[in-house]
């Protein structure tokens, strides 16, 4: 089977076609690299030892989609492609809207076009706002505080009527938690541009020495040490679950929503004790201000996935903090 994967060669996408290419799929990446480099299609095929067929181009830009459709025959798709910067959507709510949407209405006609209709959408936790209660469910209310959110909600949305219009598609939308680590190898990883927005590249950049301390936003939540809790979830655990989720596509018609979390929560110090603890680094902070439009506490429940996906997270925390510096060193600037 040959699947097309927007933005395969970012953080999450790169994790994906690894996996992918490794349950013997064929993969097809087209990527802007407006937030990745060439250099990791090289990457993923020096870790699989297999061929990727890339194609630089934008997917909202229907030419290229119907190029790709027409020379490679694309059995489904996995659309990561997408601005996902929090902050960066609320200043700049247009070029969210206009990336984001346009990029899906795009594929969507393309691939209908095409009569190719299965699709695993990236979608992410953000869309539950700030839960009521504890572990967050998929039948949540749903309520975003900022563009980035509201685009997921959207494409949510523009799915859901899809499907309504026409039975004929599959199609899974998944909610990302936290997604931290990296490939074992070290050879891909999370590499944002200039400072980071997350906490664990804020924390890697800390270890390394080219940040001077973390800054802790807020130690008066009503949490256990005060500081907010996420649910982390290693990169490979998600990447495995768009295999699960691509079978499952593959296997049945309809359209279904899935958490892929771990179901536990864990601290900022937690965070960073353990990073501390695995790799035997420094990681100096202070406590600041909270940041604004975060919240306390959010972690998923993951029966769901386990049911329908038959899919769990499998890696630590410890397997997070150790693969995410691991990266960190074998691909510092100043080697
Ligand atoms: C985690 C915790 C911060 C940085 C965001 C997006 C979400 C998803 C994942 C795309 C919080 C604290 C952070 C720092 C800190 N992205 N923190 N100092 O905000 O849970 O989720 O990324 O889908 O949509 O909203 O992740 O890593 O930014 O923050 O204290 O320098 O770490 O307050 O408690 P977040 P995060």
């Amino acid at each position: 089977m040959k699947i097309l994967v927007t933005g395969g060669v970012g953080y999450i996408g790169s994790h994906t076609c690894c996996e992918l290419l490794a349950n013997n799929y064929e993969v097809v990446i087209i990527d802007n690299l407006s937030n990745s480099s060439i250099d990791v299609v090289a990457k993923i095929e020096k870790i699989t030892g297999k061929k990727v067929t890339f194609y630089e181009g934008d997917v909202c830009k229907k030419e290229i989609l119907s190029k790709i459709f027409k020379q490679e025959k694309i059995d489904a798709v996995i659309h990561f492609a997408g601005y996902k910067a929090v902050g960066e959507s609320v200043e700049k709510p247009l070029m969210y809207y206009r990336n984001n949407i346009d990029s899906t209405l795009s594929l969507l006609e393309v691939m209908k076009e095409y009569n190719c209709k299965k699709i695993v959408f990236s979608s992410s936790a953000t869309v539950y706002g700030n839960p009521e209660t504890l572990p967050i469910t998929e039948d949540f209310p749903l309520h975003t505080t900022n563009p980035y959110g509201t685009t997921k909600l959207m494409i949510e949305q523009i799915l859901a009527d899809l499907y309504k219009a026409d039975n004929n598609w599959s199609i899974a939308i998944l909610r990302y938690f936290n997604p931290i680590g990296a490939h074992k190898s070290g050879i891909i990883g999370e590499n944002p541009n200039g400072i980071p927005n997350n906490l664990m590249p804020y924390i890697v950049k800390v270890a390394t020495k080219e940040l001077k301390e973390l800054n802790i936003f807020g130690n008066d939540y009503n949490t256990k040490d005060g500081t907010g809790i996420r649910d982390y979830i290693h990169v490979i655990d998600l990447a495995q679950g768009h295999i699960k989720a691509i079978e499952k596509i593959t296997k049945e018609k309809g359209i279904d929503t899935y958490n892929l979390g771990t179901g536990n929560g864990y601290s900022v110090l937690d965070l960073v004790n353990t990073f501390k603890m695995v790799n035997h680094v420094d990681i100096p902070y202070k406590i600041v201000e909270r940041r604004k439009g975060d919240i306390a506490i959010c972690y998923a429940s993951t029966k769901k996935a386990e049911k329908l996906l038959n899919w769990t997270a499998k890696l630590t925390l410890e397997d997070m903090c150790r693969d995410s510096y691991n990266y960190a060193i074998k691909n510092r600037k100043d080697k």
